[in-house]
């Protein structure tokens, strides 16, 4: 074992350590100089056939070697680490002050859409959409609705009062109006009625409120879509052919609905509003086998209340009945909003949480 043989092979591998641009190459090398088949380890292993007498100078020529190969190889090691480290420092920077082009997408609220669905629905037939105010004169949202002093709706028992008749100073006459938080969007129809020129096509959503509790089918703040039209000639026809009209856009072609006798003090004749199941369309009734989730089998689903509207109605807007006739209905989102996305708990929808309404995705 020759000294200069060692040394020629430590300085291969000083030299080819010393060679690596990057950790890939000098992994490489390290393999090739430090590995078990490596000169190096060779002649480490030859160490051991030598008569005894050349051992401890081979061994230490070696271990010399080898020791200064491993120091070569580590101090190359921890350079090359550093370079790298100071390039991906500035490769992978971040620059928080750019402007950020990828803000997450939010999503509008679900009851949001849905009431923008059911405006422009009508707004293609030539309905305007009309708003009003929720804090609402008693007047308004019952007297001119032919909802008299005594009628239950107007008890506390299901109005928020904001001022009472005998608050505001009248002494309780009766000739003062009180204040209330709208307990529907009919008020809209009385406003609508006392602002515009005849004929009178309006739509109006809204929020209203009522003293609920809370709780998976109820809330104290829900919204309607209401509406009203006034006109010459109107019949019970107009009425039937508008709501199948609107069921068939929102919910497919096929759809219809049913009226059932109701009373309501604002139209006469009064109704109650049901529409053909739109999952099973009226398939799963003595059906058995196919029961259907949406409408438990009934084959149609509750929407709300209609009629035309009450002549005295007309009259307190100052529209001669004689000459016109109208009609309205009126129907709650949130419910419709359950059934249409199997929504099973209403709280979901007020509380705010965006995974809620995300899924429902963007609607413009
Ligand atoms: N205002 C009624 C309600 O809130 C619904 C309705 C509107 C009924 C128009 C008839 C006509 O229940």
């Amino acid at each position: 074992m020759k000294p200069e043989e060692i040394e020629r092979m430590r300085d291969e591998a000083l030299a080819a350590f010393a060679a690596a641009g990057d950790l890939d190459a000098l992994q490489e090398a390290k393999v090739a100089h430090t590995g078990g088949t490596s000169p190096l380890a060779l002649a480490n292993r030859e160490i051991g056939a030598l008569p005894p007498h050349a051992k401890a100078a081979a061994g230490k020529l070696v271990g010399q070697a080898r020791g200064a190969v491993n120091k070569a190889l580590a101090g190359r090691q921890a350079e090359l680490e550093a370079e790298r480290d100071a390039r991906v420092l500035v490769e992978e920077a971040v620059d928080v002050t750019l402007p950020y082009d990828r803000v997450p997408a939010g999503a509008r609220h679900p009851l949001t859409t849905l009431s923008e669905r059911i405006e422009d629905v009508f707004v293609a037939m030539g309905y305007e959409v009309a708003e009003g105010p929720e804090v609402e004169a008693e007047w308004f949202n019952f007297d001119a609705l032919n909802i008299g002093p005594d009628h239950p709706a107007r008890g506390e028992a299901d109005t928020f009062f904001v001022r009472t008749a005998s608050d505001s100073g009248s002494g309780g006459s009766g000739t003062e109006s009180g204040v209330v938080l709208r307990t529907h969007t009919s008020p809209v129809q009385i406003r609508s009625l006392l602002e515009r020129e005849l004929p009178v096509y309006v739509i109006c959503p809204g929020r209203v409120y009522r003293t609920d509790e809370l709780d998976a089918t109820h809330t104290p703040v829900f919204h309607q879509v209401e509406l009203l039209a006034v006109d010459e000639g109107l019949t019970m026809a107009d009425l039937k052919g508008t709501l199948d009209h609107m069921v068939q856009s929102l919910f497919g072609a096929g759809m219809k609905t049913r009226l059932r006798p109701n009373f309501f003090p604002f139209t006469e004749p009064s109704a109650e509003m049901d529409m053909l199941c739109y999952v099973c369309k009226g398939e799963s009734v003595g059906n058995p086998d196919r029961p259907c989730r949406t409408c438990s089998s009934e084959g149609w689903i509750e929407l709300g209340g209609c009629g035309m509207v009450n002549p005295k109605v007309l009259a307190a807007c100052g529209v001669d009945p004689e000459k016109y006739s109208g009609f309205a209905f009126g129907f709650g989102i949130e419910r419709m909003l359950m059934f249409r996305h199997n929504v099973e708990d209403m709280r979901d929808m007020v509380e705010g949480d965006v995974r809620f309404t995300r899924p429902f995705g963007m609607e413009i």
